[in-house]
């Protein structure tokens, strides 16, 4: 069966690519610059991601109490399961199976179009004020308010993705290079061996030296809308982003990222994962 080799954090792993679409290098360009990102001038851009402060200790409480209350009520409500002493870190004791995992996540994919707590139109003002301009949650060319995802990632599961970064789809399809940049907010489980895997500066690798899928991926028999990148200026090896409670890592939507493996031996990590554009 082909596999193919990535190094996180000094762990290497062996990854399932069977049935992947082919594998194929792209331009001799760089696709990230002033015009196509717009983490173009942030004093983090060379490195292509950051953590920074955003939420008060209360605040962040607030915000995992509001998670976890609605995680709560999707288990008993989809798996019918007493939730009580539920923790977000002790999700992979109350679902036990892929099958009741997938039932739970296809709901908390929408919870914050619902009535969630902390609605992003109050996180806003927050990131704009952090990366210095005006920023929305409406897509530009689609005109689609955009979702916050909660990822609820078990310990050593396949809850993940590959390598890859989030422009690829748009420029493959459309030729076409979204103006948005990324955020990943940790909520619970998020440590050393579990936090997002990143290849700072790889926003300025030359598309000619990343190999990589032009539609879709395979990855240990899962199949993934993202493209899945195998290599990358000669290199497999990302390191895990450093981001603690209270903190968001933005990242620039040209840096690849991914393989969030949950190494962690009894903590189901949650983070919330959304874009925003430039206003
Ligand atoms: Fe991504």
């Amino acid at each position: 069966m082909p596999t193919t080799n990535f190094a996180i954090s000094g762990n290497t792993y062996a990854v399932s690519i069977d049935g992947c679409p082919e594998f194929g290098t792209g331009r001799d360009e760089i696709l990230s610059n002033l015009n196509t990102d717009i983490v173009f001038n942030q004093p983090w851009y060379s490195k292509g991601y950051v953590s920074l402060d955003f939420l008060s200790p209360k605040e962040f409480d607030y915000l995992k109490a509001g998670l976890t209350a609605s995680v709560k009520e999707i288990l008993t409500e989809v798996l019918g399961i007493d939730s009580e002493g539920f923790a977000l870190e002790k999700y992979h004791h109350f679902v036990k199976t892929n099958e009741d995992h997938f039932k739970v996540v296809s709901r908390t994919r929408d919870l914050f179009s619902a009535d969630f707590n902390f609605p992003i139109e109050d996180m806003l003002p927050k990131f704009e004020k952090l990366l210095g301009f005006s920023l929305t949650d409406v897509d530009p060319k689609f005109n689609e308010k955009l979702h916050i995802i909660v990822r609820i990632n078990r310990p050593k599961s396949n809850d993940y993705n590959p390598p890859h970064k989030d422009i690829y789809e748009e420029v493959d399809k459309n030729n076409y290079i979204p103006p948005f940049v990324n955020l990943w907010i940790p909520i619970a489980g998020v440590t050393e061996n579990s936090s997002l895997p990143m290849v700072p500066e790889s926003h300025l690798i030359n598309e000619s030296e990343i190999v990589r899928t032009f539609d879709g991926g395979v990855v240990e028999g899962n199949k993934y809308r993202v493209r899945m990148i195998k290599e990358w200026g000669g290199s497999h090896t990302l390191e895990r982003a450093v981001v603690k409670d209270g903190q968001v890592l933005f990242f620039s939507s040209h840096l690849i990222h991914g393989l969030a493996i949950n190494e962690e031996e009894d903590l189901t990590r949650v983070a919330l994962e959304f874009r925003l554009f430039k206003a």
